[in-house]
């Protein structure tokens, strides 16, 4: 049986499998934080392009997010030491910021989490350097497809996590892409990463009853071929085994009385590329 807890900020955050239901002051808290975080998304719009390097792409987000107070989550999370995690191309996911440069139909997905008064702002999308190919921009759209889909799903009356990933993966399917399984979105608040898990796959009408003050992200992260994630030697950067090209898009959401809310949506309304 699952079991939910009701909690307000004042509380002590518990982390053993128990979904938070969360009072008015998380809701607020997030808001911030989602905001933050997209507009550092939008932000990054005019410098991602041919020739960046995803280090200074890094370096403005730790300048965008310590100017509003906040700090970068990722920053000594498990030994990471960076401001976003930065995947070209077939990284599914966590790659890690360096002096690469981006190189002309590169697709890029940036995921930043600020850390603003107690709360964590988590959001990915992806950018484009330059034209990519056809097919990198469609496995974009419906990879943004999927993302909304999930959202949809979850904001429906009665609905079970299962459901999210349900409608991602027979979306996923219907184009014949991979959805990566080793990785999942998760419950988000004054913890990054909490109950529940959020897989990208499943049956409709399984897993937990979704309910309002319930706090977590959707990340599917979709593969033009095959599902299979293999990690690199530094120990985070995911890339896809058959080295097919990987894209991903996540929101922070609430479940909410009347449906969701979606915490990190883009201010400017830049929600995919081509922005
Ligand atoms: N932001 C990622 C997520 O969506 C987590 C990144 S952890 C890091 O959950 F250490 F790789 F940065
Ligand atoms: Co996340
Ligand atoms: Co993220």
């Amino acid at each position: 049986m699952t079991e939910y807890q009701v909690i307000d900020s004042e509380q002590t955050v518990y982390r053993d499998g128990t979904i938070k239901l969360h009072g008015p002051d998380g809701f607020e808290g997030m808001r911030k934080a989602g905001r933050l975080a997209a507009e550092i998304l939008d932000e990054l719009t005019e410098l991602v392009r041919p020739g960046v390097t995803t280090g200074q792409i890094d370096d403005k987000v730790r300048e965008m997010t310590l100017d509003a107070g906040a700090v970068p989550a990722t920053m000594g999370y498990r030994g990471y030491a960076h401001s976003c995690c930065t995947s070209i191309n077939h990284v599914i996911c966590h790659g890690i910021p360096s002096d690469k440069a981006l190189k002309d139909g590169d697709i890029v997905n940036i995921d930043v989490t600020p850390l603003l008064d107690g709360w964590h702002g988590d959001t990915s999308r992806m950018f484009f350097a330059g034209e990519p190919a056809l097919k990198a921009r469609k496995l974009v759209d419906v990879t943004y497809e999927c993302l909304m889909l999930g959202i949809e799903a979850a904001s429906q009356p009665g609905a079970r996590l299962g459901d999210i990933g349900a409608v991602i993966e027979s979306h996923a399917k219907s184009h014949r892409y991979g959805v990566v399984q080793e990785f999942c979105g998760h419950g988000v608040g004054r913890l990054f990463h909490d109950a529940p898990e959020v897989i990208h796959t499943g049956r409709k009408g399984t897993g937990p009853l979704l309910k309002p003050g319930m706090f977590f992200t959707i990340e599917p992260m979709i593969n033009l071929g095959r599902p299979q994630a293999k990690m690199l030697n530094d120990g985070w950067t995911a890339v896809t085994r058959d080295k097919s090209l990987s894209a991903q898009f996540e929101h922070s959401i609430a479940i909410t009385d009347d449906g969701v809310e979606i915490f990190t949506e883009s201010p400017k309304g830049l929600h995919q590329p081509p922005y």
